[in-house]
């Protein structure tokens, strides 16, 4: 499977990144056996789309509904149409700042999969959550009620990202994350059977260029979802790399 990499800018960036994008994008040439794409605020669709090259631009958040009295919201043909290729929904920090529920992400990720974006969707538990042993129930139940059925493995991807690991420098072990990504897996396999094993399933939460090459190597890790790291080619491209070996 070819990994995907992935940077989530969050609210982060300007016009004075654009060299950062471009050299992300020439990484992107460099290693052609790795898909990478980076999520960036929208203001940045239209300035990075003209340095992408191969890169895929991506948003963070789409709105389900087409059209609408959705103040400061964006469509996903608004998305498209601004040059997006893809975009991230149900990221935990919209789900706990924004109060998003699982129907919420699974009818977003509808809503982007239909304008023809790539879907990448995000689940993982809290720390609580995992102290309790809750982890792979609660990182189930996320998959059951956001996934839409019929979504094609070719377009939408999970991410596995823990939430106590998000923005702490905690990153899971490589057990723990080898037994998360497997539950997901069977998970997949229930819900949506013998496509199951097409999905590619990211892990995110603190990913470096140090952690990348032992995360990228676990069985059933087919990317990663990566915020801080992201921010500058120095710091994302050897993760880049580290997807290519
Ligand atoms: P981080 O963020 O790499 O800074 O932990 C990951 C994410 O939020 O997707």
């Amino acid at each position: 499977m070819r990994k995907l990499i992935v940077g989530n800018w969050k609210m982060n960036g300007s016009l004075a990144s654009l060299a950062e994008i471009d050299a992300i994008a020439q990484a992107g040439q460099d290693y052609p056996k790795v898909d990478v794409g980076l999520a960036l605020p929208a203001t940045l669709f239209a300035p990075a789309a003209a340095h992408a090259g191969g890169l895929i631009i991506g948003a963070q958040d789409v709105h389900a509904r087409p059209s609408g009295a959705f103040t400061g919201s964006l469509s996903a043909a608004m998305l498209c149409e601004a040059g997006a290729r893809l975009t991230i929904v149900g990221h935990s920090e919209r789900r706990a700042m924004q109060g998003e529920t699982d129907a919420d992400v699974q009818a977003k990720a509808m809503a982007g999969l239909a304008a023809g974006l790539h879907v990448i969707l995000c689940v993982g538990e809290t720390l609580a959550e995992r102290e309790a042993g809750l982890a792979e129930s609660v990182v189930a139940s996320q998959l059951e009620f956001s996934l839409p059925g019929d979504a094609d493995p070719a377009k939408l991807a999970i991410a596995y990202e823990p939430i106590w690991a998000i923005g702490t420098g905690k990153v899971a072990s490589v057990a723990d994350v080898a037994a998360m990504h497997a539950a997901i897996r069977a998970k997949l396999a229930e819900l949506t059977g013998p496509r199951a094993a097409q999905f590619r399933v990211l892990y995110g939460g603190s990913v470096t260029a140090d952690n990348a090459p032992g995360l990228l190597a676990t069985a059933d890790v087919d990317g990663a979802l990566v915020g801080g790291a992201s921010l500058t080619a120095a710091n994302f491209v050897p993760i880049i790399a580290a997807a290519a070996l």
